[in-house]
């Protein structure tokens, strides 16, 4: 029989409940398949994402914030860890802390993140509540490769909802969340694949330019 191909190995850094992760579990639990989660890292012990990984049999660490003396020495002790698990791809999947230039430099290029607005449009925190203020036809989700700029490397991929008369943040988020859950690991199975790379001239899929605003999935 071939040699199947290694995988392309993932660490996962997390704070929160972990509904992106679960669906990346999903998706890649298939031992067949080109990604596979080496670890999850959170920076709160709390987090019930570090509970679906011990439980998909995922190896976990914590590291708290509050430990360290500054962001610098917070992010120098994260990039050990994660490098300890030698990935090819480290995704941010709800890790609410500012990540450093040195960190993201370090990753650049194979550093993703998923934000909950159709970036460009509402960066940072209450995308769901600001898009219904703006009145805005349609709200969605986007994965990014980060850079040094807060929710602004370039884009991979955005799934577009329709914002609904009698939507509310919490029922808009619902649509929202269920894109994220698709969109993630499908960049991750891009760029698993090799098929997703970044370069001095944005994102690319399969050799051709992403453009503005990455790959589009309008329902
Ligand atoms: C998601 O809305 C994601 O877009 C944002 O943080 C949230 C994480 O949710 N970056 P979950 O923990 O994956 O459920």
């Amino acid at each position: 029989m071939p040699d199947m191909p290694q995988p392309c190995d993932v660490v996962v850094l997390l704070s929160g409940t972990g509904g992106n992760l679960q669906a990346m579990i999903d998706s890649f639990q298939d031992s067949a398949s080109p990604a596979r989660i080496r670890a999850v890292i959170s920076n709160r012990a709390d987090a019930f994402g570090l509970e679906r990984a011990a439980r998909a049999g995922i190896d976990t660490r914590v590291l708290d914030h509050t430990g360290y003396e500054g962001r610098e020495a917070f992010d120098a002790a994260l990039i050990e860890a994660i490098d300890s698990f030698q990935p090819s791809l480290v995704v941010l999947a709800g890790f609410m802390r500012i990540l450093t230039p040195g960190f993201v430099r370090h990753y650049h290029g194979r550093l993703l993140n998923i934000h909950p607005s159709l970036l460009p449009l509402y960066k940072g925190l209450h995308t769901h509540q600001r898009a219904l203020d703006a009145g805005d036809a349609e709200h969605g989700c986007s994965v990014h490769f980060v850079t040094e700029e807060l929710d602004g490397g370039p884009l991979v991929v955005q799934a577009v909802v329709s914002v609904e008369l009698h939507d509310t943040p919490a029922t808009l988020a619902q649509r929202v969340h269920a894109q994220e859950h698709l969109i993630y690991p499908l960049a991750i199975r891009w760029f698993a694949e090799g098929r997703l790379t970044l370069d001095e001239h944005g994102a690319s899929l399969d050799g051709q330019g992403l453009g503005p605003s990455g790959h589009l999935i309008r329902h």
